[in-house]
């Protein structure tokens, strides 16, 4: 083989395993967008039930407690020893007691499950595939809600919000991209530590960062974390993809994903989108 077939030949196995890199990608967006879609038709789906049972929790907490007080008047037509033993018969004061605290969790419980519905659709907007002006808090605020329980038991979360600018963004995909950084942030963390959330904006551009007190990185590591597929996380854990996807997402709006991480002090991701 001559000097150029060879390098020819070279040149078509490094695009085959580009080619390969790239659709792998795709695939793997393509599964975030149908979980994204899955999880706000669950959301839809749910929200009608959801309504009606809530609707119904109130009306039951009233004829509950009018209740109660039928009982209450119509015991007092009876004998002192008819009443007594037909009160403890059916243990009346405990009921009583235990009957408006049911109605009131359950109510409780009902208004998080609403949350739940109305975070999950805010943060998949399947119907928002286009541009809109958004607000960023908006979409941080649901994104955060779904992510608290994992990162609860490693990390405090704390805002540091500015007052924002609406912004012309694809907002589900934001969600993506804050998603990732505070999963991979909560990972970094091995216990007790802090992930903080910072806003604002300039002339120019409106920001989020994402900055954790966890294992950082090193020189080499740093000039990798972009590459698809480039993970440190065992297998099965780590697909590689997540902030190769999300510079991606952050470039489609003109935007710039910038980091900074001392190792054994902590990362910080910034996100710039252009106003
Ligand atoms: N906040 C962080 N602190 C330390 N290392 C990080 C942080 N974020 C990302 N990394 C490094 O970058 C790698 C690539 O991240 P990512 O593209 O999200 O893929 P994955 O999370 O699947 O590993 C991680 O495996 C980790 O080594
Ligand atoms: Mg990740």
């Amino acid at each position: 083989m001559n000097q150029g077939h060879r390098s020819e030949s070279v040149q078509i196995a490094k695009l085959q395993t580009e080619i390969k890199m790239l659709r792998e990608q795709l695939l793997q967006s393509e599964k975030l967008a149908s979980l994204g879609q899955l999880a706000a038709g669950v959301a839809h789906e749910i929200n009608n039930p959801i309504g009606y049972v809530a609707s119904n929790m109130k009306v039951l907490a009233e004829y509950s407690s009018n209740l109660i007080h039928l009982v209450k008047r119509l015991s007092q037509q009876v004998d002192d020893e008819t009443r007594a033993n037909l009160l403890a018969h059916f243990d009346f004061e405990y009921v009583c007691d235990d009957l408006p605290k049911l109605v009131l969790e359950s109510e409780q419980g009902l208004s998080r499950v609403v949350g739940i519905i109305h975070d999950l659709k805010d943060f998949s907007h399947i119907e928002q595939a286009d541009f809109v002006e958004a607000d960023l808090h908006q979409g941080i605020l649901s994104t955060l809600n779904l992510v608290s329980n994992e990162l609860k038991y490693r990390a405090d979360v704390v805002k540091d919000f500015a007052e924002l600018p609406k912004v012309n963004c694809i907002p589900s995909q934001l969600n993506q991209v804050l998603l990732n950084l505070l999963l991979n942030a909560a990972k970094a963390i091995k216990q007790d530590g802090t992930i903080t959330i910072t806003t604002g904006f300039d002339d120019f551009w409106v920001w989020f960062a994402v900055s954790d007190n966890g294992e950082g990185m090193d020189s080499v590591q740093l000039g990798r974390i972009f590459e698809p597929f480039y993970t440190t996380k065992p297998k099965g854990e780590g697909t590689g993809l997540g902030l190769s996807l999300s510079r991606g997402i952050v470039e489609k709006h003109q935007g710039v994903i910038n980091v900074s991480s001392t190792p054994g002090v902590g990362s910080c991701f910034t996100v710039k989108i252009p106003r």
